[in-house]
């Protein structure tokens, strides 16, 4: 049964994919939320949809969050005295894909401000408060990729390696103070990230993709169970835990394989 008491959300990267379906989900079970990502449009018909369709309170709040401006007005938000957040979800990432020498420089530094500086941040911003109430949960986004080097996409998997580990040092940290610190670590799920880090993944079997519903509805389950760590679906905890058993020269060698066999398809 669930434990569940109304809360006010705050999801980033909730103009698509994964964010859209936290977003969703929140709301359907009664949270107010309020919506972050670059694009208003997209966000304000979301928010049009879930005032009708929830009755939920619904906030827009459009910032480019690889930007110290749009970190700053997410911060000034969660800090908010008036209006306290229970939940956040820092789940706005993108990722870059080829060899690391190729890659324009200014991009991949764009990639680490969004997916750990803008996440650090607006995770110092929401544990102060929430800690001095005693209560409260954050969930950072992070990804397989966290679990091995990833020649290919290296700085976005070293950003998730950051995350992860981060993550889960909070996590002990802010459980004293009645705090619930979380790490989502998905596998393939289809949303609009492939296509934005121009990687076709054309070769990966149609089982292995997860639905944005589905990784959401494994995360709000292990939010509720206090988990430290979610990796939705079975095969994932498979490969999760084999990483984790296997030496990282050898995991490394292996996804080198992987990637190549895949760019030259
Ligand atoms: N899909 C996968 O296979 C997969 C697997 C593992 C982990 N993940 C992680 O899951 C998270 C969500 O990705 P997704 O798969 O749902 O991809 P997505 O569909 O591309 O969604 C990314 C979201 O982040 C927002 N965003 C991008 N740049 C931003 C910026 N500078 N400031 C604020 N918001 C920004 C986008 O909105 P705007 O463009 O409107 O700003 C969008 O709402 C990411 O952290 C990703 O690394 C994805």
């Amino acid at each position: 049964m669930s434990t569940h008491t109304t809360t006010r959300a705050l999801v980033t990267g909730a103009s698509s994919g994964i964010g859209e379906a936290f977003a969703r989900a929140l709301a359907a079970r009664g949270d107010d939320v309020v919506l972050v990502a670059r694009s208003r449009p997209r966000l304000d018909e979301l928010a049009g949809e879930l005032r009708d369709e929830c009755g939920v309170d619904v906030e827009v709040l459009p910032a480019d969050l690889a930007t110290p401006e749009g970190i700053a007005d997410v911060e000034e938000r969660l800090r908010d005295p008036g209006r306290t957040i229970g939940l956040l979800v820092n789940n706005a990432g993108f990722g870059t894909a080829g060899e690391f020498v190729d890659l324009p420089i200014d991009e991949e530094e764009r990639e680490i401000r969004l997916n750990v500086l803008a996440l650090v941040r607006l995770t110092h911003a929401a544990l102060g408060p929430m800690s001095r109430r005693g209560g409260g949960a954050i969930v950072n986004v992070s990804s397989l990729a966290a679990y091995q080097p990833n020649p290919g996409m290296a700085t976005y998997g070293a950003t998730k390696a950051f995350v992860s580990s981060f993550t889960q040092a909070v996590h002990e940290e802010a459980k004293r103070h009645g705090v619930h610190v979380m790490v989502v670590c998905p596998g393939f799920t289809r949303t609009e990230f492939q296509a934005r880090a121009g990687v076709d993944q054309s070769d990966v079997p149609g089982f292995a993709w997860m639905t944005a519903d589905s990784v959401v509805e494994e995360s709000l389950r292990a939010l509720e169970r206090k988990r430290a760590v979610c990796v939705p679906g079975p095969l994932y905890r498979v490969t999760a835990a084999l990483s984790d058993s296997t030496p990282t020269g050898l995991t490394r060698r292996v996804a080198a394989l992987v990637l190549r066999r895949s760019a030259s398809h």
